[in-house]
């Protein structure tokens, strides 16, 4: 999916709720007065968490909101892997691929994700519900391997009756609420 939007054009109504612009208040908060870039990680989180992905209408209007210049939010949206610059299903599974992972099976709970979704990496099922990424290491190669559900939640020692098991769970929750939930995104 392609939005065009100029990096340096701030949209021109509200991107975010006031609940949103809140929370990167406190965030802004922690840092000095004039140091109010330093909460781009955190904008940028907290914005996703509630659009959903973080767009070129975000990327502007953090930018404005916290005086930086575009670019540099871009920089960091493109940089992290974390934020996301199209849209995914409600539940984002990143794998870690990186060696210590990839030593404990990584790539047979890969192909075994692939298989059970019909998917492969960067891309949605049909339903809208599952997004696979490749990830680096999340600093627990002691539970490798390990997947992140949505940024927040580590799946640990990842063997095929677990992966049943969570996706059995992501679909039973999927089936009980129609809307994200802090857990769910
Ligand atoms: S290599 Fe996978 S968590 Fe560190």
């Amino acid at each position: 999916m392609s939005v065009q939007l100029s990096l340096t054009e701030r949209p021109s109504g509200p991107v975010l709720s006031a609940e949103a612009y809140k929370k990167i208040d406190r965030e802004i908060a922690k840092y000095p007065a004039d140091q109010r870039q330093s909460a781009v990680m955190s904008a940028l989180t907290i914005a996703q968490r509630e659009v959903g992905w973080v767009s070129p209408e975000v990327e502007a209007e953090v930018a404005a909101y916290l005086g930086m210049p575009p670019i540099a939010v871009h920089e960091v949206a493109t940089f992290y892997n974390m934020y996301d610059l199209a849209p995914t299903g409600r539940f984002k599974l990143t794998v870690c691929t990186n060696l210590p992972c990839a030593l404990r099976n990584a790539n047979y709970a890969v192909e075994t994700l692939k298989a059970k979704l019909g998917i492969g990496f960067n891309e949605t099922t049909a339903d809208g519900l599952f997004t696979l990424k490749e990830g680096e290491c999340m600093g627990a190669c002691g539970d490798a391997p390990v997947m992140l559900i949505n940024n927040h939640r580590m799946c640990s020692w990842m063997s095929d009756d677990r992966i049943d098991a969570l996706l059995d769970e992501l679909r039973a929750e999927a089936r009980g609420s129609t809307t994200r939930t802090e857990g769910g995104r």
